[in-house]
């Protein structure tokens, strides 16, 4: 009896050595299988690839959210991201932030917004004066500068960020509309105002830093923030611009490192804050001790001009101006002016970073002001914007615009049927460059909106056949341009 137990017994021992061998095997060839599959991420890259190749996601188009399609695939928001980096590394897929990733394609929607209008196309994104009113007198008014004699300290390394005279001269174009008369060591001169947002998100932010932004607002700040790996939240906005409630609710959840405002005819729901705004995102500012960047290149468009924010909360507030709108991109001259603690710091990093923006340009640029002509030219501009929105309202009286009667855009509601992408894409098809809401959104929440410039575009009869066309297109349907 003994006997057939202990036989037993070791036929037991022998199954269970057998069985912990076979199972560590298994689980050996388990992780060596597991070693040898790709990551996770390069998995989902390769499912997006196969249905981008086989049509799923069609070119051009928004791709789902990080975070839907880590739903749907079962993986987590971070493994998306990584496979949307692999393929836009890979030129697969394009990402914008705000916007979010869309499938590459040759005429993506980054495309869209473009300088200069083709004969065959009507160019209604890109916001700048009507140059050919204005080109010929500036032409002149260059020729002029180089025709008399030149002072010899214009082509010589000035001292600090730039000239004294230049400087002092760049007050006068801020104050005139709204900024309270600065000292001269506060007024910075840099190449256009994108200079001047560049050169204050660097100085005022670091890495990861929260930026606050109008909901909507210009691409170039999401950019920026893009290139130097700044977060943006999107502060809510009502019909007079960015909420204060809002933005004091966000310093009490996250406090933003800096936030960002665009007064006047805000790019690109056109709103120009009341006074009243003005003086509640100062105090906001000043009660949570934070900084302000006024980007107010459009404040010149202003029926009458407005106080600056800078005036409620100047030991906080950066006011920005610049020439690119109200005369000519091309002359790159924009003013910064700071707060007073803050002007040898901005003026050491401008010294450190390009030295100085051209003394030549800028001797130009305040011939122009000086002589009042930069101020003629900014008005004139204004009366085009004025008769061009007139236009704009009749031609497309039955749709939700929003402008200001002296704005270069419209801020257009699509109708029920239309999403923005899908209609900047077949008004592109038409020859018509509009400019989604998606370039827009700092919170990633398209909505159907698009903006219009009502300056791009020289002629004012090509102005008026553009309308005419794009107001064909909003009646019709998605469905009739097949492609989508
Ligand atoms: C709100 C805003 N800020 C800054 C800029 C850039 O201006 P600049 O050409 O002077 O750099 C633009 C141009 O569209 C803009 O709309």
């Amino acid at each position: 009896m003994t006997y057939v137990n202990n036989a037993f017994c070791i036929l037991l021992e022998y199954i269970k050595i057998e069985f912990m061998l076979w199972y560590r095997y298994h689980n050996l060839l388990f992780a060596v299988f597991d070693a040898m599959k790709p990551p996770k991420y390069i998995e989902i890259s390769n499912i997006i690839e196969k249905r981008i190749d086989l049509g799923q996601y069609a070119k051009g188009s928004k791709l789902p959210t990080h975070r839907a399609l880590a739903q749907e695939l079962d993986t987590t928001a971070v493994t998306v991201s990584k496979a949307y980096q692999t393929l836009a590394t890979a030129g697969k897929i394009e990402s914008f932030v705000g916007r979010g990733s869309f499938v590459y394609d040759d005429k993506p929607l980054s495309q869209v917004i473009r300088s200069g209008d083709a004969d065959n196309e009507f160019n209604l994104s890109i916001l700048q004066p009507c140059m050919s009113h204005n080109v010929k007198r500036l032409h002149h008014e260059f020729q002029n500068s180089f025709n008399q004699d030149f002072d010899a300290r214009l082509f010589e390394y000035a001292e600090d960020s730039g000239l004294l005279k230049h400087r002092d001269i760049g007050r006068h174009w801020a104050v005139k509309y709204g900024l309270d008369m600065p000292k001269v060591e506060q007024l910075h001169l840099t190449n256009g105002a994108q200079h001047g947002l560049s050169t204050l998100i660097q100085l005022y932010t670091q890495a990861d830093d929260l930026i606050a932004v109008e909901a909507q607002t210009y691409p170039g700040i999401l950019s920026i923030a893009n290139f130097l790996g700044r977060r943006v939240v999107g502060i809510q906005m009502d019909e007079s611009g960015m909420c204060p409630n809002d933005l004091a609710r966000q310093f009490k959840q996250e406090k933003p490192a800096l936030v960002i405002v665009i007064p006047s005819h805000q790019n690109p729901t056109a709103i120009t804050m009341p006074t009243l705004r003005r003086k509640q995102i100062a105090a906001t500012v000043l009660k949570y001790n934070a900084w302000l960047i006024e980007d107010d290149i459009y404040g010149f468009l202003n029926e009458t001009p407005l106080p600056a924010i800078s005036n409620f909360a100047p030991e906080n507030t950066f006011h920005i101006s610049s020439l690119s709108k109200a005369v000519s991109p091309g002359i790159r001259c924009g003013f910064l002016n700071s707060p007073l603690s803050e002007a040898k710091k901005i003026a050491a990093f401008l010294r450190a970073m390009v030295w100085l923006p051209s003394p030549l340009l800028f001797e130009t640029a305040s011939n122009l002001i000086e002589s009042g002509t930069a101020f003629k030219l900014a008005d004139q501009q204004k009366a085009i914007a004025i008769k061009r929105q007139k236009i704009a309202q009749k031609v497309l009286n039955q749709f939700e615009l929003n402008a200001q009667v002296t704005s270069y855009h419209l801020w257009l509601t699509l109708p029920g049927q239309w999403n923005a992408d899908s209609f900047c894409l077949a008004a592109k098809n038409q020859g018509l460059l509009v400019s989604s809401s998606t370039y827009f959104c700092a919170d990633g929440k398209p909505i159907d909106k698009v903006r219009l410039s009502v300056m791009a575009i020289d002629s004012e009869p090509r102005f008026s056949l553009a309308l005419k066309n794009l107001a064909q297109l909003l009646d019709t349907s998605p469905m009739q341009h097949s492609q989508f």
